[in-house]
C-alpha cells in the first residue's frame, strides 16, 4: 500500500496521469510488477533527459583536433614480429577477455530476436551471427590452445533468448566455462511529448545504449570476475560485425608497446561524405567527432600526403585495460537521444568514455579485412553486403 501511494506520488509529480489510470486496471499481480518498475525509475533523470532533447546541440569545432593513426599494413615486418610475440603473451598467460555487446535493439534490421541469433546465407547451411563470432574466437584455441574468456552483453529484453540459444548450439565448440552473460541497464523511453509508454502491461524500457557496458560490467560483477581470474586487457566489440577479429596478437603488442591503456580499430573513411563518426580529440582527451558535428572544412581537409585529418572511422573495436573500464565505470556518461519506431529513446555511447583517459592509439586497419557490419535489412551494412565481404576472405 505504502509503495502504491509512492508510485501515485511520483507519477502525479512527473506528470504521467495516463499511467496512473492505467494501474488501476491491472490484475494485482500486474500492479505490484508496475510500481516496483515506477519506483525505480529515476524521473528527476528522465525529466532532464526529456527537456535536453528540447535544446539544440552546440557544436563547438575549436574543441576539436586531429589523432593520428598508425596503419597496421605500414609497420615495419620486424617490429610486427616483436609486437605479435607481446600480444601472443598476454594471450597465452589467460590475461586477455573478449567483450561482446550484444544488447541492442536492432531495430533497423528488423529480426525479431537477439541480432546474433540471425542466420546468414553462407556456407552449405547458412552461419549465425553469434556462430561465426565464435570461429573467431576459436583461432585462439587454435594457435595458443587457449579459449580468451568471453563476456557477452545482453540487454533485459535478449537475455534469455541468448543464453537459450548458446545452450541450444551447445556454445558452437566453445568452452562454455569460458563465457558469461551479463545483462546491460535500461532506461525508459518516452513519446515525443514526454509520456511514458505501456506495452504489455509494463512501462517500456530499452538498453541504455552501448556506453551502458562499464557499468554493467560493474555492477554485474564482471570486473571483479576478470580482476580475480588475472584478465589485464579487455577487447570490446559490437555484435554486429561478422569480420571482427578479436585474436588480434600486433594490436595488443603495439598498444602496450605506446604505453597506452586504451587503443581503438579504424578504417580509412570511404569519402569525406561518408556519415561515421571519427577518432579526434576534444578539449585535448580521445573522442569520436560525429558526422553531423564536422564542419566542411574538416571534413575535406587533409594533410600532406593527401589523406584526410579526420578520415580514422570508429568501427566499435576497442581495447582497454581493466582499470580502464573501471575508472570509466565510475562516471556518468552523457546520453543521448535516438528516435526509434517514433518514440524516444535515450541511449549513452562507448566512447564517451575515452575522455576520462588521457591519450589513446588508433590504428588503423584494411576494411575489406575486418569490417562487414549488419546494421540495415537491405542496402548499405545488410546481410547482404557483409555475405559478400565475408565470402571474399573465408571460401
Ligand atoms: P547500434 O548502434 O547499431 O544499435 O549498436 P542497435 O540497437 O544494435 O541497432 P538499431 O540502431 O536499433 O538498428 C552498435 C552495437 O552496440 C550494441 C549493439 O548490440 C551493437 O553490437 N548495443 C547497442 C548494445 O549492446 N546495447 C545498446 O543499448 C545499444
Amino acid at each position: 500500500m505504502r509503495n502504491q501511494k509512492l508510485a501515485e506520488e511520483k507519477l502525479n509529480t512527473y506528470h504521467q496521469e495516463s499511467i496512473l489510470n492505467y494501474l488501476d486496471q491491472l490484475d494485482d499481480r500486474q500492479k505490484q510488477e508496475m510500481i516496483n518498475q515506477i519506483l525505480q525509475i529515476d524521473f528527476e533523470q528522465i525529466t532532464k533527459l526529456y527537456e535536453d532533447t528540447k535544446k539544440t546541440k552546440k557544436i563547438n569545432a575549436d574543441q576539436i583536433t586531429p589523432i593520428e593513426s598508425i596503419d597496421k599494413e605500414k609497420i615495419d615486418p620486424k617490429e610486427k614480429e616483436a609486437l605479435q610475440k607481446i600480444g601472443e603473451q598476454i594471450i597465452k598467460k589467460d590475461e586477455y577477455a573478449v567483450v561482446t555487446m550484444a544488447g541492442g535493439q536492432g531495430t533497423r534490421l528488423g529480426f525479431k530476436g537477439p541480432k546474433g541469433t540471425f542466420k546468414l546465407d553462407i556456407g552449405q547451411n547458412g552461419k549465425y551471427i553469434f556462430e561465426i563470432l565464435t570461429d573467431h574466437l576459436k583461432k585462439s584455441k587454435k594457435l595458443y590452445n587457449i579459449y580468451p574468456y568471453w563476456y557477452i552483453m545482453t540487454s533485459q529484453e535478449n537475455n534469455q533468448q541468448t543464453i537459450d540459444f548458446f545452450e541450444k548450439h551447445n556454445y558452437f565448440g566453445y568452452d562454455k566455462n569460458r563465457v558469461k552473460f551479463f545483462k546491460q541497464g535500461i532506461l525508459p523511453m518516452l513519446t515525443q511529448e514526454g509520456k511514458l509508454v505501456i506495452e504489455n502491461n509494463k512501462i517500456k524500457t530499452a538498453s541504455d545504449g552501448n556506453g551502458g557496458v562499464y557499468e554493467a560490467l560493474k555492477k554485474e560483477k564482471m570486473l571483479e570476475d576478470m580482476k580475480s581470474k588475472n584478465v589485464k586487457w579487455v577487447y570490446i566489440c559490437g555484435v554486429d560485425n561478422i569480420m571482427v577479429n578479436p585474436i588480434d596478437p600486433i594490436f595488443i603488442g603495439l598498444t602496450i608497446k605506446h604505453h597506452m591503456q586504451i587503443a581503438s580499430k579504424s578504417v580509412m573513411k570511404a569519402c569525406p561524405e561518408e556519415k561515421v563518426g571519427v577518432f579526434c580529440r576534444r578539449d585535448g582527451k580521445p573522442s569520436i567527432v560525429e558526422y553531423i558535428e564536422l564542419s566542411e572544412k574538416m571534413r575535406i581537409e587533409c594533410n600532406k600526403m593527401g589523406d584526410l585529418v579526420y578520415g580514422d572511422a570508429n568501427i566499435v573495436s576497442h581495447l582497454l585495460t581493466v582499470e580502464a573500464i573501471e575508472k570509466i565505470s565510475h562516471k556518468n556518461l552523457k546520453c543521448h537521444l535516438a528516435i526509434k519506431n517514433n518514440l524516444y529513446k535515450f541511449e549513452t555511447f562507448i566512447f564517451d568514455g575515452f575522455q576520462y583517459l588521457d591519450d589513446m592509439l588508433v590504428m588503423r586497419i584494411k576494411r575489406e579485412e575486418e569490417f562487414a557490419p549488419i546494421k540495415n535489412k537491405e542496402g548499405v551494412d545488410s546481410p547482404e553486403t557483409a555475405k559478400e565481404i565475408y565470402e571474399k576472405k573465408f571460401s
